[in-house]
């Protein structure tokens, strides 16, 4: 049976650094074939987020946005694929990147500005929306598609409580 139950949590970022101590609890409870899509305005903290989940996966690089790279493989605990679709114009040019090796592979997708391509992801993923909110006032949106990420929701509102 497919569940397609989804769930809302929302968790606000009163710094950078509270935005990266969230993304860390994330990358400590990232299981191999997580989907991240992250989406928000230009500076929402898109790559703010996914330093913190780099660093919760041990990765201790520092996590540029990979606007000319379009993905960036950074190792750790597991393979985070960070990939930004910002200069992508349409979604042939998203769907000939071939991002299936890395969507179904054994990693950990972040991905910023997902909803320039959102029909090409898989149906179950964690969707992040970042709402900016004032200078250093973010709103992060979670959406839950699927079991897996219900799971992982639960999870981060326990430790965030
Ligand atoms: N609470 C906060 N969380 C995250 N970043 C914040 C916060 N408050 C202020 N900032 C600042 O906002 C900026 C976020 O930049 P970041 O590169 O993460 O955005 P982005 O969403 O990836 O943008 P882009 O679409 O250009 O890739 C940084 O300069 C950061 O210092
Ligand atoms: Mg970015």
């Amino acid at each position: 049976m497919v569940n397609n139950a989804v769930k809302e949590l929302n968790i606000v970022s009163n710094s950078p650094d509270d935005t990266i101590s969230l993304g860390k609890k994330i990358g400590e409870l990232a299981m191999p074939g997580d989907i991240f899509l992250l989406s928000g305005i230009l500076g929402a903290g898109k790559t703010c987020l996914t330093q913190g989940i780099a660093y919760g996966l041990g990765i201790n690089e520092y996590t540029l946005s990979p606007s000319f790279v379009l993905v960036r493989e950074l190792y750790g605990r597991l393979t985070l694929y960070h990939m930004d679709l910002y200069r992508l114009e349409n979604i042939e040019e998203i769907a000939e990147l071939g991002l299936d090796d890395y969507l179904y592979g054994k990693g950990v997708c972040a991905i910023e500005w997902a909803n320039r391509g959102m029909s090409l992801f898989p149906e179950e993923h964690l969707s992040i929306e970042i709402v900016y909110k004032g200078d250093i006032e973010r709103q992060f949106i979670f959406k839950a598609h699927g079991q897996r990420y219900l799971e992982l929701l639960e999870k981060i509102e326990n430790q965030t409580e």
